[in-house]
Protein backbone atom coordinates (compact mmCIF):
# COMPACT_ATOMS: atom_id res chain seq x y z
CA UNK A 1 0.00 0.00 0.00
CA UNK A 2 1.18 3.52 -0.70
CA UNK A 3 1.56 6.03 1.89
CA UNK A 4 -0.04 9.59 0.49
CA UNK A 5 1.26 12.88 2.04
CA UNK A 6 -1.15 15.40 1.75
CA UNK A 7 0.05 19.26 1.98
CA UNK A 8 -0.19 20.70 4.74
CA UNK A 9 -3.04 23.87 4.59
CA UNK A 10 -0.68 26.88 6.23
CA UNK A 11 -3.91 28.24 7.61
CA UNK A 12 -3.88 25.24 10.33
CA UNK A 13 -0.51 26.05 11.30
CA UNK A 14 -1.47 29.46 12.14
CA UNK A 15 -4.79 29.02 13.47
CA UNK A 16 -4.26 29.47 16.83
CA UNK A 17 -2.56 33.08 16.60
CA UNK A 18 -5.21 34.06 13.90
CA UNK A 19 -7.76 33.18 16.99
CA UNK A 20 -5.64 34.52 19.90
CA UNK A 21 -5.16 38.03 17.46
CA UNK A 22 -9.39 38.13 16.55
CA UNK A 23 -10.01 37.95 20.77
CA UNK A 24 -6.81 40.17 21.40
CA UNK A 25 -8.72 42.84 18.79
CA UNK A 26 -12.16 42.53 20.73
CA UNK A 27 -9.99 43.28 23.28
CA UNK A 28 -8.69 46.57 22.61
CA UNK A 29 -11.79 47.27 20.49
CA UNK A 30 -14.87 45.79 21.53
CA UNK A 31 -18.25 45.68 19.46
CA UNK A 32 -21.43 46.50 20.84
CA UNK A 33 -20.22 47.97 24.18
CA UNK A 34 -23.62 49.55 26.16
CA UNK A 35 -27.10 48.63 26.17
CA UNK A 36 -29.21 47.89 22.94
CA UNK A 37 -31.90 50.38 22.17
CA UNK A 38 -35.50 50.32 23.67
CA UNK A 39 -37.03 47.77 24.01
CA UNK A 40 -34.90 45.86 25.20
CA UNK A 41 -34.26 42.40 27.23
CA UNK A 42 -31.89 42.44 29.49
CA UNK A 43 -29.40 39.52 31.55
CA UNK A 44 -26.46 39.17 34.38
CA UNK A 45 -24.48 36.62 35.28
CA UNK A 46 -21.12 36.86 37.51
CA UNK A 47 -18.58 34.70 39.04
CA UNK A 48 -18.17 34.51 42.43
CA UNK A 49 -14.63 32.84 42.22
CA UNK A 50 -13.12 35.84 40.48
CA UNK A 51 -15.85 38.99 40.88
CA UNK A 52 -16.25 39.39 37.20
CA UNK A 53 -19.84 40.16 36.20
CA UNK A 54 -21.36 40.70 32.52
CA UNK A 55 -24.94 42.44 31.52
CA UNK A 56 -26.18 41.44 28.05
CA UNK A 57 -28.85 43.09 26.52
CA UNK A 58 -30.96 42.33 23.12
CA UNK A 59 -33.67 43.70 20.92
CA UNK A 60 -35.47 41.32 18.96
CA UNK A 61 -37.81 41.68 16.16
CA UNK A 62 -41.08 40.00 15.44
CA UNK A 63 -39.43 37.28 13.82
CA UNK A 64 -38.09 36.51 17.25
CA UNK A 65 -34.32 37.23 15.80
CA UNK A 66 -32.17 39.78 17.40
CA UNK A 67 -31.63 42.46 16.05
CA UNK A 68 -29.18 44.46 18.49
CA UNK A 69 -26.76 42.60 20.97
CA UNK A 70 -24.59 44.84 23.56
CA UNK A 71 -22.57 43.73 27.01
CA UNK A 72 -21.52 45.81 29.14
CA UNK A 73 -18.64 43.99 31.20
CA UNK A 74 -16.26 44.46 34.17
CA UNK A 75 -13.83 41.61 34.51
CA UNK A 76 -10.49 40.21 32.60
CA UNK A 77 -9.45 40.61 28.90
CA UNK A 78 -10.99 37.22 28.40
CA UNK A 79 -14.58 38.56 29.47
CA UNK A 80 -14.49 41.28 27.36
CA UNK A 81 -13.61 39.38 24.76
CA UNK A 82 -15.56 36.76 24.86
CA UNK A 83 -18.90 39.14 25.28
CA UNK A 84 -17.80 41.17 22.01
CA UNK A 85 -17.25 38.02 20.23
CA UNK A 86 -20.79 36.86 21.42
CA UNK A 87 -22.56 39.91 20.16
CA UNK A 88 -21.20 39.38 17.04
CA UNK A 89 -22.23 36.42 16.70
CA UNK A 90 -25.86 36.36 17.66
CA UNK A 91 -27.22 38.90 15.97
CA UNK A 92 -29.73 37.75 13.18
CA UNK A 93 -30.11 34.31 14.87
CA UNK A 94 -33.90 33.44 16.42
CA UNK A 95 -33.66 33.73 20.27
CA UNK A 96 -33.73 29.51 20.14
CA UNK A 97 -30.75 29.80 17.91
CA UNK A 98 -28.95 32.22 20.01
CA UNK A 99 -30.26 30.08 23.16
CA UNK A 100 -28.08 26.76 21.92
CA UNK A 101 -25.05 28.60 19.96
CA UNK A 102 -21.85 27.10 20.60
CA UNK A 103 -18.92 29.42 20.87
CA UNK A 104 -16.19 29.44 18.38
CA UNK A 105 -13.66 30.84 20.77
CA UNK A 106 -10.73 28.42 21.23
CA UNK A 107 -8.29 30.36 22.49
CA UNK A 108 -10.58 32.55 25.32
CA UNK A 109 -10.73 31.35 28.95
CA UNK A 110 -13.79 28.80 28.48
CA UNK A 111 -15.08 30.34 32.35
CA UNK A 112 -15.41 33.49 30.79
CA UNK A 113 -16.69 32.32 27.82
CA UNK A 114 -19.80 30.63 29.86
CA UNK A 115 -19.73 33.39 31.93
CA UNK A 116 -20.77 35.98 28.39
CA UNK A 117 -23.46 32.75 27.40
CA UNK A 118 -25.57 32.78 30.50
CA UNK A 119 -25.46 36.45 30.53
CA UNK A 120 -26.80 36.26 27.14
CA UNK A 121 -29.25 33.06 28.39
CA UNK A 122 -30.45 35.42 30.91
CA UNK A 123 -31.63 38.18 28.24
CA UNK A 124 -33.20 35.47 26.67
CA UNK A 125 -35.28 34.34 29.46
CA UNK A 126 -35.79 37.64 29.74
CA UNK A 127 -37.39 38.33 26.67
CA UNK A 128 -39.34 34.97 26.53
CA UNK A 129 -41.16 35.56 30.00
CA UNK A 130 -42.34 39.02 28.34
CA UNK A 131 -43.36 37.62 24.74
CA UNK A 132 -45.29 34.49 26.80
CA UNK A 133 -47.10 37.04 29.02
CA UNK A 134 -48.02 39.37 25.33
CA UNK A 135 -48.72 36.83 23.53
CA UNK A 136 -52.65 36.48 22.42
CA UNK A 137 -53.32 33.99 20.58
CA UNK A 138 -55.91 31.05 21.21
CA UNK A 139 -54.00 28.53 22.78
CA UNK A 140 -51.70 29.46 25.57
CA UNK A 141 -47.64 29.71 24.47
CA UNK A 142 -45.54 28.19 26.35
CA UNK A 143 -42.49 27.77 25.05
CA UNK A 144 -41.62 31.22 22.90
CA UNK A 145 -38.11 29.82 21.98
CA UNK A 146 -40.07 27.47 19.43
CA UNK A 147 -43.99 28.65 19.49
CA UNK A 148 -45.10 25.47 21.54
CA UNK A 149 -49.03 25.74 22.77
CA UNK A 150 -50.04 24.19 25.79
CA UNK A 151 -52.43 21.80 23.99
CA UNK A 152 -49.54 20.79 21.78
CA UNK A 153 -47.40 19.82 24.96
CA UNK A 154 -50.79 18.35 26.47
CA UNK A 155 -51.39 15.93 23.31
CA UNK A 156 -47.75 14.93 23.30
CA UNK A 157 -47.55 13.70 26.54
CA UNK A 158 -50.47 12.15 26.56
CA UNK A 159 -49.86 10.47 23.15
CA UNK A 160 -46.37 9.51 23.69
CA UNK A 161 -46.63 9.24 28.06
CA UNK A 162 -43.80 11.52 28.43
CA UNK A 163 -43.18 12.12 31.91
CA UNK A 164 -40.10 14.32 31.98
CA UNK A 165 -39.50 17.57 30.24
CA UNK A 166 -36.42 15.95 28.45
CA UNK A 167 -38.92 13.76 26.69
CA UNK A 168 -41.11 16.55 26.26
CA UNK A 169 -38.16 18.64 24.31
CA UNK A 170 -37.34 15.91 22.39
CA UNK A 171 -40.57 15.51 21.36
CA UNK A 172 -41.77 18.47 20.31
CA UNK A 173 -38.79 20.91 20.78
CA UNK A 174 -40.21 22.58 23.59
CA UNK A 175 -38.20 23.64 26.31
CA UNK A 176 -35.01 22.97 23.86
CA UNK A 177 -34.23 26.86 23.83
CA UNK A 178 -33.22 29.32 26.52
CA UNK A 179 -35.37 26.88 29.40
CA UNK A 180 -37.58 29.69 30.65
CA UNK A 181 -40.56 27.38 29.73
CA UNK A 182 -39.14 24.57 32.16
CA UNK A 183 -41.26 25.16 34.94
CA UNK A 184 -44.13 25.45 32.74
CA UNK A 185 -43.42 22.17 31.21
CA UNK A 186 -43.33 20.78 34.32
CA UNK A 187 -46.57 21.73 35.84
CA UNK A 188 -48.35 20.49 32.58
CA UNK A 189 -47.01 17.32 33.41
CA UNK A 190 -48.26 17.29 36.79
CA UNK A 191 -51.67 18.24 35.72
CA UNK A 192 -51.76 15.15 33.23
CA UNK A 193 -50.48 13.14 36.04
CA UNK A 194 -49.56 10.06 34.27
CA UNK A 195 -47.52 7.32 35.89
CA UNK A 196 -43.74 8.48 36.30
S1 LIG B 1 -39.17 29.51 26.10
FE1 LIG B 1 -37.06 29.22 25.69
S2 LIG B 1 -36.87 27.05 25.74
FE2 LIG B 1 -38.98 27.37 25.98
Amino acid sequence: MQLRILPCNPWLNFWPQITRMMSTDHFFNPRNVGDADEPRFAGRSASLACGAHVRFSIQVDEAHAISQARFRAAGCSDLVAAASLLTEQVVGLTTAAAATIEQEQADVDPQCARLAREALLDAIRDFSNAARDDWAGDEALICTCFFVSERTIEREIQARGLTTVAEVTSACNAGGGCGSCHQLIQEILATNDLPR
